[in-house]
């Protein structure tokens, strides 16, 4: 017994070596953390159960049956973080260069399979050089597996890419399916096809980190989520973002105590600038009403016209989803109505309440966006939002002009609790274009053109541009005191906390892609 239990501390011991001290050496020099050093930060202190320590492939060609490692390349198993339970696979890239093999797919299907049997998060940490290239079509098999899983697994469980070293080719789409991507800037990149490839078939000259490193896919394609300049920031961040999301979709996301009074804030009264075509900060509205000023943003830098992200109010957790005035004046364009529709969804799948601010000017006109799509890509964000059935509240700050109005969680599209502050514009449209279409001919025809447009436009805004119509038909809930806001939102958060709201049954709508 005592040589068993020495040969098992033994192989342990040379199992979470991975691929041996020389390679960890390099791993480290590259700037990068070993597959175990990121499970530790992850999680919990000495959390971690692992599972399939001693997998290894089981391919011979190539001369591989010389070359085996505990573990093939990938650690799984099972952990907590802030005592919650979840699942775990962190790619070793000292083995094989963390790539693929039809063993390592199985280790991570495994614990995808338990983890949405046990209806906990799944977080994966990806270091890879992609599908094992000796093992061939086996490997390939391997990731539809897992991109199965992701499938099956979307709003069941919510899911956690890191990409923290090269994830390319195919392999992009298993963290793509997933919920959130974080990545880490210098070291981390992710492309379909590399730099060399693009050189033959396009003649472009292009760098990894230009192609596909972290600030390409926050700024440009809206690809990741979360981006931090090192792996432990970027850890611990996947910590904090699951502070504001349940375990399951039949769980509700975890609730903070907060027993200070309750706060009026009349901070918000001087925010909204006379000139309604002056534009202000919106973050500063959305920090002031969270607990702490704390905004825990997502995709900060894409698509900043609209403002997405998690938050607390009297530690109730919330999706936040906001215009932002000083980009494009807010407005809806192709790219803000994709990043919100997903948020929106995520929110709904994960029973988060969704808290609106709305300053909105419309939708972006142009043949840039007309012939993108902004009609497919516009109805995104409608779409999600007439789905949704989490408590939705909307706060208008100012603008809420023509379709966008109805968009943006109205009641018509069944927003729970719409207010408006007293600076709130409700109408088809802008004061100007209204007037320029209505009064055509009277402004055309009169004696002096530029003063019967500003005649017509003084009555439009004095009739038109408040929230009172609105108010009138019962389409704003109420008028609010901007340093009310805080108090009203929580007031409705409570109320909101027993709404059951259905959609009709079938087998899943068909969102415009
Ligand atoms: C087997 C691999 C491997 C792979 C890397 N290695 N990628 N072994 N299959 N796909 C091994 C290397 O041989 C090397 O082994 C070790 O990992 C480290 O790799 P290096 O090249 O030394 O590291 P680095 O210079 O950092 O370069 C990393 C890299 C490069 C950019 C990822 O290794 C690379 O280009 N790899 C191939 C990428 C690729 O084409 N993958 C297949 C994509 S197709 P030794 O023993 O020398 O240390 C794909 C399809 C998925 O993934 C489809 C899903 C639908």
């Amino acid at each position: 017994m005592k040589d068993n239990i020495e040969l098992l501390k033994k192989n342990v011991e040379i199992a979470e070596l991975g691929g041996g001290k020389t390679k960890i050496e390099q791993q480290h020099k590259k700037g990068k953390l070993t597959a175990r050093e990121r499970l530790n930060i992850l999680l919990d202190e000495n959390s971690l159960n692992e599972i399939d320590k001693f997998v290894m492939h089981q391919t011979t060609d190539f001369g591989m049956d010389k070359q085996k490692y505990f573990g093939d390349g990938v650690v799984t198993g099972f952990g907590k973080i802030d005592g919650r339970d979840v699942a775990v696979f962190s790619q070793d890239f000292t083995v094989f260069g963390g790539s693929l093999s039809e063993m390592h797919a199985r280790k991570i299907c495994k614990i995808m399979d338990s983890a949405m049997k046990l209806g906990i998060p799944v977080i994966g940490l990806n270091d890879s050089g992609g599908a094992r290239i000796q093992e061939g079509v086996s490997s390939l098999g391997g990731y539809a597996e897992i991109f199965l899983r992701n499938t099956l697994a979307s709003g069941l469980i919510p899911q956690i890419s890191a990409v923290l070293g090269p994830c390319a080719g195919g392999a992009v789409y298993s963290p793509a399916i997933t919920d959130f991507i974080f990545i880490v800037r210098n070291t981390s990149y992710m492309f379909v096809t590399g730099p060399n490839v693009v050189k033959t078939v396009t003649h472009e000259d292009v760098s990894f980190e230009e192609l596909g490193g972290a600030d390409t896919h926050s700024n440009k394609s809206g690809v990741v989520h979360f981006t931090y300049d090192d792996e432990v920031k970027c850890l611990q961040s996947i910590r904090k973002l699951l502070s504001y999301v349940p375990q399951n979709c039949d769980d509700n996301p975890p609730t903070l105590s907060y027993d200070r009074e309750e706060e009026d804030l009349p901070e918000l009264l001087s925010i909204i600038p006379d000139n309604p075509n002056k534009p202000y900060d919106m973050k500063e509205i959305i920090l002031k009403v969270l607990d702490d000023n704390e905004f825990f943003e997502v995709q900060e830098n894409f698509a900043q016209n609209i403002i997405i992200g998690f938050g607390r109010i009297r530690g109730k957790s919330v999706g936040v989803v906001a215009n932002q005035p000083s980009v494009l004046a807010g407005v809806l364009d192709i790219n803000s109505s994709i990043k919100g529709a997903r948020f929106v969804r995520f929110c709904d799948a994960f029973n988060i309440p969704l808290v609106v601010f709305e300053d909105v000017p419309g939708f972006m006109p142009g043949t840039d966006q007309e012939w993108g799509g902004i009609i497919r890509n516009g109805a995104k964000l409608l779409y999600a939002f007439c789905e949704a059935t989490v408590p939705k509240i909307t706060v208008i700050t100012r603008k809420a002009y023509g379709g966008a109005y109805d968009v943006m969680n109205s009641k018509h599209v069944r927003g729970d609790f719409n207010f408006a502050w007293p600076s709130a514009e409700i109408a088809v449209m802008g004061p100007k274009g209204a007037v320029e279409i209505i009064f055509k001919k009277e402004i055309q025809q009169a004696e002096n053109p530029e003063e019967e447009l500003n005649k017509k436009l003084n009555m439009y805004i004095e009739k038109f541009a408040n929230p009172y119509i609105a108010a009138e038909k019962g389409f704003i809930d109420e008028v609010i005191l901007p340093n009310e806001t805080r108090i009203k939102l929580n007031n409705a958060l409570e109320l909101l906390k027993t709404k059951v709201d259905k959609n009709p049954k079938k087998k899943h709508g068909n969102i415009p892609l």
